[in-house]
């Protein structure tokens, strides 16, 4: 595997100097920033909406990840696109009410990069049949809704049985990522990293993101949070 993605989840921002904070992250090496999107149906969170996407597309040329956490996806695809995502990931859930197969298709079609996740109490085998028709796997390594949780370790036999079926697509983790989680989850064959705490809430804003191969990524201990 080539070259590893840092993706940084303004989730995990101060959106009250949000300009600042992307800059920040931009400067220390974030490859991608991703947007968590969260409709209070699909889980149980509220987060922000296309409007505020287009506004990170105005503070930043760096590719926009959008994760889209709610139900009915299809049909808010085409404002996300109009707001300037590069990628759209959407979930496969039965709760998250729409066409697998259709939604993907429709972010394709729009020249957008196609992405599909599962939660991690969901089956690899629900997302299988769709490897041919994705640009990118995104496997949650806790359950969605909240940033600051535990990584799940046990979400990598996903990550494994996914880089054996496809060398092709890019298969990003989301959920607890930090230096040794990150290590871990390259190791096994992920190529894309979501991380939101481990970035945003570093104490040391000087170094955020450190690439020092191009098979480990290390975000340095000193930018974990410091406890109260
Ligand atoms: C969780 C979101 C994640 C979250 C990651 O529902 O999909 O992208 O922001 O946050 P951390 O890195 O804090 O686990
Ligand atoms: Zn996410």
């Amino acid at each position: 595997m080539g070259t590893v993605i840092v993706a940084a989840s303004i989730l995990a921002a101060d959106f009250s100097r949000l300009g600042d904070e992307i800059h920040r992250v931009e400067a220390a090496g974030a490859d991608w920033i991703h947007c968590d999107i969260m409709d209070g149906h699909f889980v149980d969170n509220i987060s922000f909406g296309p409007e505020m996407v287009g506004r990170v597309r105005g503070l930043t040329s760096l590719p926009l990840d959008v994760h889209l956490m709610i139900e009915h996806a299809d049909h808010y695809v085409p404002r996300f696109i109009k707001a300037g995502a590069n990628s759209i990931t959407v979930h496969v859930e039965p709760e998250a009410k729409h066409s697998v197969a259709k939604t993907l298709q429709q972010i394709r079609d729009a020249g957008c990069r196609a992405g599909l996740t599962l939660n991690p109490e969901t089956s690899f085998d629900s997302v299988e049949p769709f490897l041919d028709k994705i640009d990118m796997l995104l496997v949650m390594t806790v359950h969605p809704g909240f940033g600051g949780q535990s990584f799940r370790a046990d979400q990598m036999q996903k990550v494994k049985r996914a880089r054996s079926l496809s060398s092709r697509i890019d298969i990003e983790v989301d959920g607890g990522i930090n230096d040794e989680t990150a290590r871990i989850s390259i190791e096994t064959g992920a190529n894309v990293l979501v991380a939101g705490t481990s970035i945003f809430h570093a104490t040391d804003s000087s170094v955020c993101v450190t690439r020092t191969t191009s098979s480990m990524v290390v975000l340095p201990s000193a930018t974990r949070r410091q406890p109260s």
